[in-house]
Formats: C-alpha cells, structure tokens, sequence
C-alpha cells in the first residue's frame, strides 16, 4: 500500500506546499527522535476521537518534557480543518488519516540533554494523507503475524509513549517482512504478548465458565493506550463479551478462537496466523468482523 503524496502540509500555524525546507536540519526530531506525534482519522471533515488523541499528545509530551505551545488544542483543530480543507479532504466523502508531529525544536547545540534555561517550543507539523483500504486479502483472509525478536520491558517508562523514535518498530516490521508476514507483535521480558508495531491486539476465547471474553494485553504490557482499544473495551460490554486486561501469552493467542489488531486508522483488522500457524478457525472470526462492522457504523467505513 503507499498512500497519494499530500500537496500540502501545516507548519507551525500555516498551510504551506509540501514541497519545500520547512525544518531546519537542526530539528532535535531529526537529530535524536525526541519528538512525539498521533495519526488519527478524519471521515467527511469531522476528525474522530481528536480528543482523546490530543489527551495522548499531552500525556507524551509531558514525559519527555515537551512545550507544546499555549492552546495546541485549538491550534491542532484548526490546522487540521485547513489543512483537510487545502488537500480536499474536507468534503462528504473525504476520508484522512491525519498525523500530527510535535519535535522538541531546533537547537544548535550538540549533546542529549535540552537547554534547561531556554524555552524552547515544539515544532508542530500536520500532514493528511488520503485513507487507502486495506487489502481485500487482508479483511478476506485475515493479517498474518509473527513474533518480534524486540522485546519490551514494561518497566520502561518511555515505551508507553508515542515517540517519533521508532527504530524498534522499523526494525519488527522488517522481521515481518523478511519472514513473510503482514506484522509482527512484540512480546514483553517475560514472554507475554504486548503489541503489533501499529496496533493492539485483541484475542476472542470461551472461558471455562462458558463465558466468550475478549482479552487484550493489560496497560501493564508495554503497550500505547490505544484509543481503539479503549472503545472496543466499552463496545465488548455492550455486545455481551466479557472485556479481559491481563497478561496473556502466546500460547494463548494460538489457542484462541479469533483475534485481530486495532488502531484508529485501520480500524479491526482480522489476524489468522501466528507465527506460521492458524488461529481459531483459520478465517476472520464473526466477534472480529461485528466489531470492525459496529466500530464503522459510528465512525465510518
Ligand atoms: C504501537 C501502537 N500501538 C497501538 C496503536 C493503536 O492506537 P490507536 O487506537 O489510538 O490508534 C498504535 C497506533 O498508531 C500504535 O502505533
């Protein structure tokens, strides 16, 4: 999949051609990864969950001791608005994936530790892409993951925050790749599932009470708090799943009946193999295909 290259970009308060020097090379993003960003989606103009997404961005921000800029709120409403406005993403059938990157900034100095004394504010940047389908193969058939030989250690106080430094994450998807698969999942210090390099994972299992359940890795696990992740947590409530956080394992994702990845662009994405082997039935799962179906309903296909 590669996505249509965007003609325009927003830089800090400003629609401007993607083309063009916008950052200086100085740009502590550039230089060390010390940024954060969120890519969300936009349906018809309207942004979804910009809220929650803007919550994450500050909660990422403060970690790393970020200034975002007074108001980035309503700066990021805005600019987003333009911005879809600029690409013609704004109209009924628009359909986005929009990602905001806030870096540190520029600063000229060498070394790791940001000036104490100076204010330094985020370089703000949102670019919109048009939303591509996944691959017919992908919904049909069902993604295929493997293990990361990455593993993460819960205790990392970085590793539940959406940093721009993702060579971990390159480096799983180059796994997948090279082993042919479509993603592979991260697995804690101990051995216990985490997440994919893009998304949460879910399993559907029947408990021994007979009760089906809908298991996803605790907070715990080393994972980003993802928002869909959350709605599919209430929404499990709601369609008569029992919603599970724990430590689940391996074993466990090969054992269940279903399972599948989720994330604010590409929504419920089924998953059939594990490591070479099918799960469940070895086809998308009906829980799987009412949740992407239910989480489309609200806020389009
Ligand atoms: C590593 C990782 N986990 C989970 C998610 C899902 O988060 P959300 O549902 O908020 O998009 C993402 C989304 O980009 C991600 O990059």
């Amino acid at each position: 999949m590669s996505d249509a290259a965007p003609r325009f970009v927003w830089v800090d308060g400003a629609v401007r051609p993607a083309e063009g020097t916008h950052l200086s090379v100085f740009d502590r993003g550039f230089q060390l990864g010390d940024g954060i960003f969120e890519t969300l989606r936009a349906k018809g103009g309207r942004t979804t969950e910009l809220a929650e997404h803007t919550e994450r961005l500050r909660r990422s921000a403060d970690g790393l001791a970020i200034q975002l800029p007074d108001g980035i709120e309503a700066q990021l409403a805005q600019g987003i608005a333009d911005l879809l406005a600029a690409e013609g993403l704004d109209g009924p059938d628009g359909d986005a994936s929009v990602r905001i990157t806030c870096s540190r900034g520029p600063w000229t100095s060498r070394g790791l530790l940001p000036p104490a004394s100076e204010h330094l504010v985020a370089t703000v940047v949102i670019q919109a892409w048009p939303v591509t389908p996944p691959p017919a193969a992908w919904l049909e058939h069902g993604l295929s993951l493997v293990a990361s030989a990455v593993r993460r250690d819960p205790g990392n106080p970085i590793v539940t925050l959406k940093t721009t430094s993702r060579a971990d994450y390159v480096y799983a998807k180059l796994e997948a790749r090279r082993a042919g698969a479509d993603d592979a999942v991260f697995l804690t210090m101990s051995g216990h599932l985490s997440e994919s390099t893009t998304a949460n994972i879910f399993l559907v299992r029947t408990a021994p009470d007979g009760v089906v359940e809908l298991a996803t890795p605790a907070l715990e696990c080393a994972i980003l708090p993802g928002t869909t992740r959350s709605w599919l947590l209430r929404w499990a409530a709601s369609a008569g799943l029992r919603p599970v956080e724990g430590w689940l394992t391996p074993d466990e994702l090969a054992a269940a009946g279903e399972a599948f990845v989720c994330s604010s662009v590409a929504g419920v994405l089924p998953v059939t193999r594990f490591n070479g082997h099918p799960i469940g039935a070895g086809v998308p799962g009906p829980w799987t295909l009412r949740a992407r179906a239910d989480r489309d309903a609200i806020f389009g296909a």
